[in-house]
């Protein structure tokens, strides 16, 4: 089995779960990691036991063949461009760039230097995105003609040590958690034609409520309730709401909506949670899970609530990919699909407009129990 070696670049709040799950999934092994900030480096080389390199020694180190990108969205596009100009595979954490230029220039500069390019979200490899891609790939609820997705809270600045970067632009509910949702919905229904959003921003400022910077107050430069509407090319229309405004709220995360029956997704965020269908306007019941090893709650969250979280399973999906010479399902093409609709919101709702989406994307194949299992050096099975 070969093992490639990764290099982390940004050793910030989500590092740790790069670091906790890279264990568990086999032909990958971090073995350095880089931040401008050289005592995030140090510290967290320090705590995982890898090296502790500048970025450009990072990025001409011999044994690192994949770089992943854990900046924030603003460095991502200089960080991944870097890298595959150094001649490594790269995968980013979500989103691929802070403007979709950007991703359309990495995208193609991947494509000729014959490069691997990955991007989070992974979270629809889990159980539960993988039972709801199953569900409708079996026709249970016919041709889906609409949904409802909903993403409400009140932000992350209560516990983000750092949150600046969720209220300037590129973050905000829409950037920094959208990415989750039209994966999931492009995962599930292919990719979207047109946008048509409303939007606004309440508050003026936010308080961080965490850290050496408890009590901070900081400015809100992008808006943080969004609602828009999704024309898909496959005809479903979907409604999207996406706020940081509201404390409390009673919707479900996704519901689709097909011709025989309709459908409950769980929080995209994660990978396991349950998948609800009708029949008709029968009563929902659970979706078989196939018994995904994604499914098993492995996170304890801050409300003691455990969660599946699998996050790096992208990146073991892009290394067997790489090795099989197959494609792999994160992939910038649709990152950039995402990253495009996303902005295209924004862009909707500044001008009043309908916005048409002018990338397009492959929906990535399905991750069945098995061939999940053997990325985590279970049963092998064939490669899709
Ligand atoms: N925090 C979360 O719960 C979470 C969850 C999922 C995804 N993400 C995504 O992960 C990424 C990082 O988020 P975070 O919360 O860990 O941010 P963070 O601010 O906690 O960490 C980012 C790190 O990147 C470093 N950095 C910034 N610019 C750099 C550059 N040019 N070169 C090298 N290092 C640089 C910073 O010094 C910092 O240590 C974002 O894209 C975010 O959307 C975060």
């Amino acid at each position: 089995m070969s093992v490639l070696g990764v290099g982390i670049v940004g050793c910030g709040t989500i590092s740790s779960r790069y670091f906790g799950n890279a264990a568990s999934f086999q032909g990958i092994e971090i073995r350095a990691c880089a931040d401008v900030m050289d005592a995030a480096a140090r510290r967290t080389a320090e705590q995982y036991d890898v090296r502790c390199e500048s970025v450009d020694s990072l990025l001409r180190a011999d044994d690192i063949q994949l770089i992943v990108n854990l900046t924030i969205p603003a460095a991502h596009f200089d960080v991944s461009a870097t890298a595959l100009q150094a001649g490594k595979h790269v995968y980013s954490e979500k989103p691929l760039a802070a403007t979709s230029a950007e991703g359309r220039e990495l995208v193609e500069s991947a494509a000729r230097l014959g490069l691997r390019l990955g991007t989070a979200p992974d979270t629809f490899l889990g159980a539960a995105g993988q039972a709801a891609r199953r569900a409708l790939d079996e026709g249970r609820i016919g041709r889906v003609v609409g949904g409802s997705c909903h993403c409400l809270s009140h932000g992350a600045e209560s516990w983000h040590p750092n949150p600046d970067f969720l209220y300037q632009e590129g973050g905000g509910p829409m950037l920094d958690l959208g990415p989750y949702y039209v994966t999931m919905l492009v995962n599930l229904l292919g990719p979207v034609a047109s946008v048509t959003a409303h939007a606004a921003t309440p508050f003026a400022t936010r308080k961080i409520g965490s850290g050496p910077r408890s009590g901070e107050m900081i400015a809100v430069e992008t808006p943080t309730t969004v609602h828009c509407i999704l024309s898909f090319e496959c005809g479903a229309l979907v409604t999207f709401s996406a706020s940081w405004d509201v404390w409390r709220h009673g919707h479900n995360n996704i519901e689709i909506y097909g011709e025989a029956g309709s459908m409950l997704v769980p929080n995209p965020n994660f990978f396991g949670g349950e998948v609800a269908v009708s029949e008709w306007d029968g009563p929902f019941v659970a979706a078989p899970d196939d018994c995904h090893p994604f499914a098993r709650g492995n996170r304890k969250m801050r409300t003691g609530t455990v969660v599946a979280d699998y996050r790096i399973s992208g990146l073991a999906d892009m290394a067997a990919a790489l090795v099989a010479g197959r494609p792999h399902r994160c992939d910038g093409t649709m990152g950039l699909h995402v990253l495009e609709v996303l902005e295209n919101i924004l862009l909707s709702a500044r001008d009043s407009r309908v916005v048409e989406v002018k990338t397009r994307c492959l929906r990535p194949a399905a991750l069945g129990a098995a061939e999940a299992r053997a990325l985590m050096g279970g049963d092998t099975v064939a490669s899709a």
